[in-house]
Order: C-alpha cells, then structure tokens, then sequence
C-alpha cells in the first residue's frame, strides 16, 4: 500500500545524512521531510510532528540523545524513533529501546538492514496498531503450591514498575484463581465478562473491564467469580483476549494454571517467555521434566523456556547441576526461600515490596524483572537484526 510516512532526520554528520537519504528515497511512501544537525533543533520539530518516523544518531552524548528520545515520547507518542549508533553493544541498545526509541540500527548502516526496517514499521502503521512490541509472558508448572502466582503478581508489579508502561496482569487459573486475593483487589469485572465481550470492547471499555493495581500501571483480569462462568470461557477467546490486549499493553504476565487444556496451550502458544517454575525437590522436578516433554511436543524453542527455582536455599541436598541435567534446561534464576516475607504479602494482599522493599525476595523479584525484560527486548533485537545482536 502507498502511504506517506514523513521522515526526519537528526544526525551531525552530513555524509550519513546522503546515505540515509539515498536508501530512503527507494521505499515506497517514505520521504524524508525534514533533516537536521542540531539535535535540539531536530527534537523540537519532531515533537510537533504528529505521526512520524525520527531518525536519530545516538552514537555521541550518548546520555543526551536518551534523554531526548525520552523526551520526544513524552510530548509526540505518535513519533516513532529509530536509533543509530556506531557502537551496537546490549547496553546501549537497551537503554534505547527503554527510552522508547521501536527500532536500533547499527552504523555504518547496510541498505538491506535498513530498509527491511522500514519495511517493518510500514506493515505496522499498515495495520491499525502496533503489537509486536508487546511481550507476552506466562508463569507454569503442572503442579500447585510451587510459586506461580507469587512470581507473576511480583514480577508484574516490578515491570510496571521499572517500564512505567502498561503492564496486564492475566489469572488463567479459572476456577479459583488467587491473583486477586494477592493484590487485595475486589474486580466489578473478570474474565468471563471481558471473554463474551471482547469482540465488542473498544480499547478504552476493555482498559475500564480490567482493574488497575491501585495507582500503579498494572491492569488486572482476575478469574470469573462463579466456577460455572468458567467453564464456558474458550481458547478462542483467551487468543482474541490476548491479541486485543498486545494494542495497547507492553507487557502481559499470565498466571497460568496446572490443567494443561486447550486454554492452557493457546496462552503458552501465544507467549514469548515462558517461566517453568520449579521447587528444589524430587516430585516438583520430575514434574518439570515431564512439563520440558510436553513443550517439546509443542515444538517450542530452547529460548521460549526459562527454568526458575523457587525457594531456593543455599546447600541444598539437590545440586543446581542436577536439576539441570535432569531437567536439560540451564536454571535462568533463582528466587531465594523466605517463608514469613512472602506469606505476609499474601495475607496483606500486597506485593512483596510493600511488604519490605529490602527484604532479599523483594530485591530478588526487582532484579528478575529487568533481566527478564532485557531479555525479552534483546530478543526482539536479535531476531530483526542479527548483525548488532552481540548480545
Ligand atoms: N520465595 C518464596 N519463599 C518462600 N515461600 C514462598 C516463596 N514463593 C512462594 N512461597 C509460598 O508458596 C506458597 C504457594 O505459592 P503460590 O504462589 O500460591 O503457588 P502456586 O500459584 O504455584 O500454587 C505460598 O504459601 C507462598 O507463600
Ligand atoms: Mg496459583
């Protein structure tokens, strides 16, 4: 499709202008409507630009031009910035993506790179709304009692927290989910009512069906309040719920539940992250073992699955290099033992932050969240581009 995309361009040097310029002006529908090599001068059109693509050289004052890209954010959401830098490592190109540059390119830049990038951002503004940077990540084991919910309400809290951006908080365990318990919230609204009405809910009705986690930027689908209710709910349903929510959501977390379903699967399918949670003892790991089959049967990728060790205590009986060699899976991260903290968030309703912010689970749960969202970004980096992925 013929569309006009107006391009700016902020970068110092004039030589990497040309050659911009040049591979831009064989894309179909994109001009460059503007350059610049005053990056101040540039930032301050761009944020009165509405919809458009912003081109920016991030390789000097590197602290700078972040803080500018954050800025432009703030002031045109419709601006959609691609970052340039003559220096690709996982630092930089992460404290790009964060500041809400959508797309990285290394320099010297390679024509076929670059314009395959905009190809990419042309199918998104093709289709209504972008979705693809919305990540997608679920909480399994097939068996109870091991940590599911507490990670999934804690590591979500977290997100919101570091990212500052939407984060939907999803109780998959529909007949007697706990998720709402956890955060103490009482939803006028669950997932039976969001699954019958999701074809009819515009963005704004699904955001007031869902509750928010008091001031925060987390959103809440609890389970349905009947048992009945639950049972009508449909994998369809979960799949359209899901592509509804990657509109408007940078992070979905789901609680999944231990019944391995068609429900079950069509969220594992959909996710881009999935934590397999494990205890450090003899019936929780041969039931993780048997959890790496069924994914196995699935068809899903070694970097799909995470292994997460709950409860971990130092000079346990079982070594960590078992589990692994059982399992057949490196431990991602471990989610150190602490009984009292955790049990009192629960019985407070309150993640465990809250709680004690210095408490080692809660330290624990914030650092796990910016590894897991590093992740997931240099996860998408890598598959766009595998040249800069030094990662
Ligand atoms: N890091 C931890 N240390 C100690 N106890 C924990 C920890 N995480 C969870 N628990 C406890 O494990 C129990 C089960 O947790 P829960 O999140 O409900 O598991 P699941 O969702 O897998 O059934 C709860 O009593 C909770 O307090
Ligand atoms: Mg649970």
């Amino acid at each position: 499709m013929d569309r006009n995309l107006d391009v700016l361009l902020i970068d110092s040097d004039e030589n990497s202008r040309s050659v911009i310029k040049s591979y831009l002006s064989e894309i179909n529908g994109v001009g460059i409507s503007a350059e610049f090599s005053n990056f101040e001068r540039g930032f301050s059109i761009a944020a009165e630009s509405g919809k458009c693509a912003v081109i920016v050289d991030i390789s000097e004052n590197l602290e700078r031009a972040i803080s500018d890209i954050k800025d432009l954010k703030a002031k045109n959401k419709d601006a959609l910035v691609i970052a340039l830098s003559n220096r690709a490592s996982a630092d930089i190109i992460i404290k790009a993506m964060r500041a809400g540059a959508k797309e990285f390119i290394a320099k010297p830049v390679i024509k076929s790179e670059f314009q395959e990038v905009f190809q990419n951002i042309i199918k998104d503004l093709d289709s209504t709304e972008s979705t693809d940077s919305c990540k997608i990540i679920s909480t399994f084991s097939n068996k109870g009692g091991i940590g599911k919910t507490s990670i999934a309400v804690n590591l979500a809290v977290e997100l919101a927290q570091i990212s500052k951006e939407k984060v939907a908080l999803i109780d998959l365990n529909l007949q007697l989910g706990d998720v709402a318990t956890f955060l103490d919230l009482t939803p006028p609204f669950a997932m039976d009512y969001v699954a019958d009405n999701i074809n009819n809910l515009d963005q704004d009705e699904l955001l007031k069906a869902m509750t928010r986690y008091k001031n925060t930027s987390l959103y809440v689908i609890a389970d349905p309040l009947s048992i009945d209710k639950s049972k009508d709910i449909t994998a369809e349903q979960i799949k359209c719920i899901l592509t509804a929510l990657k509109k408007n959501f940078s992070y979905i977390v789901i609680d999944i539940g231990t019944n391995i379903d068609s429900k079950t699967i069509a969220a594992l399918d959909n996710s881009d992250l999935i934590l397999l949670i494990a205890i450090v003892n003899l019936p929780a790991i041969r039931s993780t073992q048997r959890c790496m089959d069924l994914f196995d049967k699935l068809g899903y990728s070694q970097e799909k699955i995470k292994l997460v060790l709950n409860r971990y205590m130092e000079n346990e009986d079982i070594k960590t290099s078992d589990i692994e060699e059982v399992v057949k899976q490196k431990v991602y991260w471990k989610i150190p033992n602490n009984y009292l903290t955790m049990m009192s968030a629960i019985n407070k309703g309150v993640p465990v932050n809250e709680i004690n912010p210095d408490a080692n689970v809660a330290l624990n749960y914030k650092e796990f969240a910016s590894k897991v969202s590093d992740y997931l970004i240099t996860q998408k980096l890598s598959k766009n581009y595998n040249r800069e992925a030094r990662i």
